[in-house]
């Protein structure tokens, strides 16, 4: 069995940070998601693994490599363009040579894994295997109809959905998606949908069946959604000072310091993550907070947010609910007359007080 990561896309949902970086590797509790699926991959005893690239391939192959660091051969596909996620599958016909395999969305976290799943799936002769789990909201998502242990129908975005079962981005195929994939026609955003390709094999009396998820995932769109994950990684956080935190600092809880950070008269309250080469002084870091590499904080505070790496925050209280992208530089001027002083990327936001 193979494994297929859909890498690609426009993340318009999340600019600015996607107009200069792969959704993908935004880092969640201080990991990069695709990593989060990688592992799950590997977990699953699955080592053959092709990565679909868009736009950012040069950067995922440098965060990801041949796959060595996991023991896994990683194959780089590359998609013209975000033509869908069926076109995907499409254009990796040749890699996966009609052999099983899962199709594992970049920017999805399933806290539990996909072993079982991909277990379920091995021993069973079904055509496809989708993940399904219930939702508050499935106006906002793709919901399968069942009907025993068959799904009947998909409907992308119901407007009266007939079940709360929203796809999740996880899928299992045998070689017949090949032909669903070869003769769906693009939708009204001209992409070739992967809810179509199934509908297709449904209507074609090809056997999909499913699997409820009862755990956390979730599909990293938006920052309120990588703020969730945030949070959910962090709750498994162990304690692990490696960095310098001198005498008068105070860490309370769960909070992992990597080599080379330098607490100093700083409060640090966990679950809380602080990459290599950090620098907190003279600052607060409370929980749900990741703060990735070479980050400089200086007389500042903040709260539940994921800062990346590069950045210098000086002087700035308080920040919260924030996802601050590379080598970003929010300081308070000294310069009169007060005012506030930006330079923003196209698709910012900024909320003040
Ligand atoms: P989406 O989140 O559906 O799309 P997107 O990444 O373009 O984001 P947005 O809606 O904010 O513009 O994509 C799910 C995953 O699949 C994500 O990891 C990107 C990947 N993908 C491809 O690799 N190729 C494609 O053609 C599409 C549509 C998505």
């Amino acid at each position: 069995m193979k494994a297929l990561i859909l890498s690609g896309g426009k993340g318009t949902r999340l600019r600015p940070i996607t107009h200069t970086e792969a959704k993908q590797l935004i880092p969640v509790a201080n990991k990069p998601i695709l990593f989060y699926g990688i592992e799950a991959i590997k977990e699953a005893g699955i080592t053959e693994v092709g990565i679909v690239v868009g736009d950012t391939h040069q950067e995922i192959k440098k965060a990801v490599g041949k796959g060595e660091k996991w023991g896994i051969n990683i194959t780089y596909i590359h998609q013209e363009a975000p033509l869908g996620l069926a076109h995907a599958v499409k254009i990796s016909e040749d890699f996966l040579k009609k052999e099983p395999f899962v199709m594992y969305l970049g920017d999805n976290i399933i806290k539990q894994g996909i072993k079982s799943l991909i277990k379920e799936f091995r021993e069973n002769t079904s055509d496809s295997r989708i993940l399904l789990a219930h939702v508050n909201n499935p106006r906002q998502f793709g919901v399968a109809e069942l009907e025993g242990d068959k799904v009947s129908k998909l409907v992308e975005k119901p407007q009266n959905p007939k079940s709360d079962l929203a796809l999740v981005g996880v899928y299992m195929f045998r070689r017949h998606i090949f032909e669903a994939v070869n003769n769906i026609k693009p939708s009204w955003r001209n992409e070739l949908e992967i809810t179509d390709a199934i509908q297709y094999l449904i209507d074609k009396d090809y056997q999909v069946n499913y699997h409820i998820i009862n755990g956390w995932w979730k599909d990293t769109g938006k920052k309120e959604d990588l703020l969730e994950a945030n949070r959910i990684m962090l709750e498994n956080l162990k304690k692990r000072i490696k960095g310098k935190v001198d005498k008068d600092s105070k860490i309370y809880g769960r909070v992992d310091i990597d080599e080379r950070v330098e607490v100093i008269n700083s409060v640090i309250r966990g679950p809380a993550i602080i990459a290599k080469g950090s620098r907190i002084i003279n600052s607060y870091v409370g929980p749900f907070t990741s703060i990735y590499y070479n980050t400089l904080l200086e007389e500042a505070e903040v709260e539940h947010s994921i800062i990346m790496e590069e950045c210098k925050i000086i002087k700035i209280k308080r920040i919260e609910d924030s996802l601050i992208g590379r080598n970003v530089i929010i300081e308070k001027s000294n310069f009169k007359p007060k005012a506030y002083r930006f330079m923003l990327g196209d698709s910012s936001q900024v909320g003040t007080i």
